[in-house]
């Protein structure tokens, strides 16, 4: 299939241009380049020995949009592209809405013109909230919690308002846990701009020296070590889990399906620190802060469905996350 991958130059976008490359498919890349460099289409290129097709391009365009579409004969789309930090949704709601609700409604648009009816949509397990019960699966109750996760809400209504006006549509809306690792070539990864939000690339800066400590975010919680529980995924499984959602968009008898990617493990804060220590052989200092609002005791995924019907499993242990992970950052 010739695919296009939104936000194909982002973290989980290159990983799983990878991966749908090396199973035959021609990949196209449109990014805006917001939160990503155009140096990951030459890593690409070195990974995958030929180069993949890269557009400039915003998800609010819809010409230029309509033109890759037609021109390239586009038979699906992978959405990845959009705003992801949390905090920043809180502080500036209406750049989110902008760009991730009505960026994705302009995509829709576009897709529906050019009579693109195949879409696989990267969601959020963020859709959830507050767990009512673990683990979660995929008829868990959904209740964001901030802006960040209400576009990923909104956008999923929106794909089930149009497929249940168009049954031709075949969409797959994929929740992810926490994607963690890189490409086992430690060409590609994540690499967030400025101090990290984020676990695993925070613990990753200081191994590597450029931050002095972890703060972890409260001990108190009702967890074994009273650290913060959640199901980190290997991004390279993760990948796999679109190829998989792709292959499944013909057979799938809904016109929008759900499925959680995670590992249904769950893993601390410390024990992430002391899996990171030992794969980068580095001291990984910590000093105990308050809990960050927002955050929650315990998540992990129900893996059921994901596996009976995409026919899909992680396969990666945390050790491969933090190798991986440490080989990209450490290049
Ligand atoms: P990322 O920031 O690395 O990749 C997103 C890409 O989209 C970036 O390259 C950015 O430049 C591009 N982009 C943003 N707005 C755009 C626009 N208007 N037009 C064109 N391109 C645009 O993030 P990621 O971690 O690879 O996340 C990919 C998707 O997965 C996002 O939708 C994110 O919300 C979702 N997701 C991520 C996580 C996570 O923890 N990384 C978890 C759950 C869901
Ligand atoms: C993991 C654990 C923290 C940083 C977020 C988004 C979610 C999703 C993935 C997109 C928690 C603790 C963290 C630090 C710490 N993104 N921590 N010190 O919060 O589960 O999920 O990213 O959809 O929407 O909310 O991931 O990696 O930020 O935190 O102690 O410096 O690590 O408290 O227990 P989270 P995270």
């Amino acid at each position: 299939m010739n695919i296009l991958l939104t936000g194909g130059t982002g973290y989980i976008g290159s990983h799983t241009a990878v991966v749908l490359a090396e199973a035959g498919h021609n990949v196209v890349l449109y990014d805006n380049l917001s939160n990503s460099k155009p140096e990951v289409v030459d890593r690409l290129e070195t990974i995958l020995g030929t180069r993949p097709l890269f557009i400039e391009g915003d998800i609010r365009d819809r010409s230029l949009l309509a033109e890759v579409l037609k021109l390239q004969n586009i038979d699906a789309v992978v959405h990845f592209a959009g705003l992801k930090a949390v905090g920043e949704s809180v502080e500036k709601p209406l750049d989110y809405y902008h760009n991730n609700v009505y960026g994705s409604l302009c995509l829709m648009q576009a897709l529906q013109d050019a009579g693109v009816k195949r879409l696989v949509f990267s969601s959020s397990a963020t859709v959830y909230g507050e767990p009512q019960y673990l683990p979660i699966d995929e008829a868990h109750p959904t209740a964001p919690t901030n802006p960040y996760g209400w576009n990923k809400l909104h956008i999923e209504q929106m794909l089930s308002d149009m497929a249940a006006a168009d049954p031709e549509w075949r969409i797959a809306s994929l929740r992810y846990f926490n994607p963690v690792g890189a490409h086992e070539s430690g060409l590609i990864g994540e690499d967030p701009n400025g101090i990290p939000n984020n676990l695993m690339p925070y613990i990753a800066r200081v191994a590597a020296g450029k931050l002095p400590h972890l703060n972890v975010f409260g001990n108190d919680y009702p967890t074994p070590d009273g650290t913060g529980i959640r199901d980190y995924i290997h991004v390279m499984d993760l990948a796999e889990g679109h190829l998989a959602a792709l292959a499944h968009l013909n057979s799938q008898s809904v016109c929008h399906d759900f499925f959680n990617l995670g590992t249904g493990n769950g893993c601390s804060v410390l024990e992430m620190r002391s899996a990171f220590e030992t794969a980068s052989n580095k001291k990984i200092p910590y000093q105990v802060v308050g809990r960050r609002p927002g955050d929650t005791a315990l998540v992990y995924s129900a893996t059921d469905k994901s596996k009976q019907e995409l026919d899909w499993r992680a396969a990666r242990g945390l050790d491969l996350m933090c190798n991986s992970a440490w080989k990209f950052n450490n290049k």
